[in-house]
């Protein structure tokens, strides 16, 4: 199971004007703890005027880059981005949730594949970490970026882009698409649309001869791109996603995959049982209102989370007997549900039993 530690930030770089890089001192007795794989997550947990806000950041640079470094972009009333902005420092402790998330393929260094990648703003962070790693240990496979931002300026990772560019050649091509500054040509001019997307599959790559699509931006562009691939016949395990934009305010960094909704079935005094580092502890849950992960932390369980709004996926547990309904799943795929696994700060109990385990 995931967990915190306290690390202290050995550099922070500028990226761009409202974009900073944090880079974390890992332990030599932590460093099997945070190893990583490429487009995985940290969740940040600070008191920021007093009272405690996490949020989670995407990994930004590559497993064998021998860092663990998140990128944070401000966003507007954000409190966590805009502290790691302005007031974070060099030395500066966090607590920092080990590595986790999905948003990935198995490195096949044996393999020639091919890889399109669509980012849009602070949504290159993931996909900077995938396109790195692919490059540096796929030797054979090829990666096709298209990076939609405002202006020249936003750019974020435009140096690191273009050392990859001019290292890998033959293997990579970048598009970047911007909507406020015309790039010298009209493909690359506008948001990327259903348009754009047409245009760019049927000129600048072969849909069908891609292994693997990542999808890392807005709800609006994730959705387009995925529904112009599969109507040229990508199959849709192929094409994978994270979203940046929340679906609520509460979230300043991460993310989507498929939504799912149920309405909550009441059960009154429902007896819940929530195992986690091995230990036991059993309530009854009286407020039917309460989803199990905000009634197990009323009973001083030490439950992970981060979001709380169905999105980062840090919360999740396994149902091991009874059943559940969520409110809401931006993060399980559909054979997590089918597994049994739950987001808890979404879910309420639909038997008059339940067990939850989140060491499973
Ligand atoms: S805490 Fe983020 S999904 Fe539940």
């Amino acid at each position: 199971m995931a967990k915190f530690h306290t690390l202290s930030i050995s550099d922070i770089r500028k990226e761009t004007p409202d974009t900073v890089s944090i880079a974390f001192d890992v332990p030599t007795t932590l460093k099997d703890d945070y190893q990583f794989t490429q487009g995985q997550y940290l969740t940040l947990k600070g008191i920021i005027n007093g009272e405690e806000v996490r949020r989670s950041y995407s990994i930004c640079v590559s497993p064998l880059d021998g860092e663990l470094r998140v990128a944070v972009k401000q966003v507007p009333q954000g409190v966590f981005s805009t502290f790691a902005n302005n007031d974070l420092k060099v030395g500066d402790e966090l607590d920092v949730m080990t590595p986790t998330g999905n948003f990935f393929t198995p490195i096949e260094p044996a393999k020639a594949k091919n890889y399109v990648l669509f980012a849009a703003g602070s949504g290159i962070t993931p996909i900077m970490s995938i396109m790195k790693t692919v490059l540096e240990e796929e030797s054979g496979s090829t990666v096709t970026l298209f990076y939609g931002n405002k202006k020249s300026g936003n750019i974020i990772f435009q140096e690191q882009i273009e050392d990859l560019k001019n290292q890998f050649t033959q293997r990579l091509s970048v598009n970047y698409v911007l909507t406020e500054e015309h790039p010298g040509s009209d493909l690359f001019y506008g948001r990327i649309d259903e348009d754009k997307c047409e245009k760019f599959a049927t000129h600048l790559f072969d849909p069908l001869t891609v292994d693997a699509y990542f999808l890392c931006g807005p709800e609006q562009m994730i959705r387009t791109a995925a529904s112009v691939l599969e109507n040229k016949g990508v199959n849709k395990g192929q094409i994978h996603f994270e979203l940046f934009t929340s679906p609520s305010s509460v979230i300043e960094g991460k993310t989507e995959k498929t939504e799912h909704t149920e309405t909550a079935i009441e059960i009154e005094n429902a007896e819940i049982t929530v195992i986690l580092d091995d230990e036991t502890s059993t309530y009854i849950l009286e407020n039917k209102q309460e989803n199990i992960l905000d009634s197990a932390m009323n009973q001083g369980i030490d439950v992970p989370y981060a979001c709380k709004g169905a999105v980062c996926m840090t919360c999740r547990a396994k149902l091991l007997e009874g059943e559940a309904s969520m409110e809401k799943n931006y993060a399980l795929t559909d054979q997590e549900v089918e597994q049994g696994y739950i987001l808890t700060c979404q879910a309420h109990p639909k038997t008059q039993k339940v067990v939850v385990s989140f060491d499973d």
